[in-house]
């Protein structure tokens, strides 16, 4: 397996935990982490696997960073890329933008020609609407650390293995 891009941005931390976790799951030596806060978005372009994770906030909207980081992706030819999405959100709170922002997130990576993998069951969740919902699953690993903590370690390595086989 190449080397995997792991490109996050979080507002407090929720987000930066989920990502170092997917890495450990995934062996730490197989994946580059990085906070878009710091890094140079051109960096994501010499990755063919890249994981992509985003908290929503405001009301369905993108964290800040991703707010810089995402109008980058306009330049961005991510044909021949595997990408694979995680977000962050709240289903008891935001029950009506849950998770909205992966969602944004899977729109420009699919107009830009990404291959998109890691589809994921809405089964366990309660929710009203999410844009983050394609053909009735996820289009990527949907955490919720406010109200399902306990849930989130399984629900990585579960992902996890789904996703390793597709990587490139
Ligand atoms: C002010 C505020 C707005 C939020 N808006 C949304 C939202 O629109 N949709 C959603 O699913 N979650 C929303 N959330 C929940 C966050 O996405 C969630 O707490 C997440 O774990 C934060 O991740 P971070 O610490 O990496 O920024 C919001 C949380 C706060 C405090």
């Amino acid at each position: 397996m190449k080397t995997i891009g792991l490109f996050y941005g979080s507002e407090t931390g929720n987000t930066e935990n989920a990502a170092s976790m997917i890495a450990a799951e995934l062996g730490e030596s197989n994946v580059d982490l990085y906070n878009i806060a710091d890094a140079d978005p051109q960096s994501l372009l010499s990755y063919e696997n890249i994981i992509l994770g985003a908290p929503t906030w405001g009301f369905g909207e993108l964290q800040g960073d991703w707010e810089d980081f995402l109008p980058n992706f306009d330049q961005f030819d991510l044909s021949g890329k595997t990408v694979a999405l995680f977000g962050l959100g709240d289903q008891e709170n935001y029950s009506d933008v849950f998770l909205d922002a992966m969602g944004t997130i899977y729109s420009k990576v699919k107009e830009r020609g990404g291959q998109v993998i890691g589809a994921w069951p809405t089964d366990s969740y309660e929710f009203t609407a999410s844009t983050a919902v394609v053909d009735g699953n996820f289009v990527g690993l949907a955490l919720d650390v406010d109200n399902q903590d306990d849930l989130t370690p399984d629900r990585i390595s579960q992902w996890v293995s789904g996703i390793r086989a597709q990587l490139q």
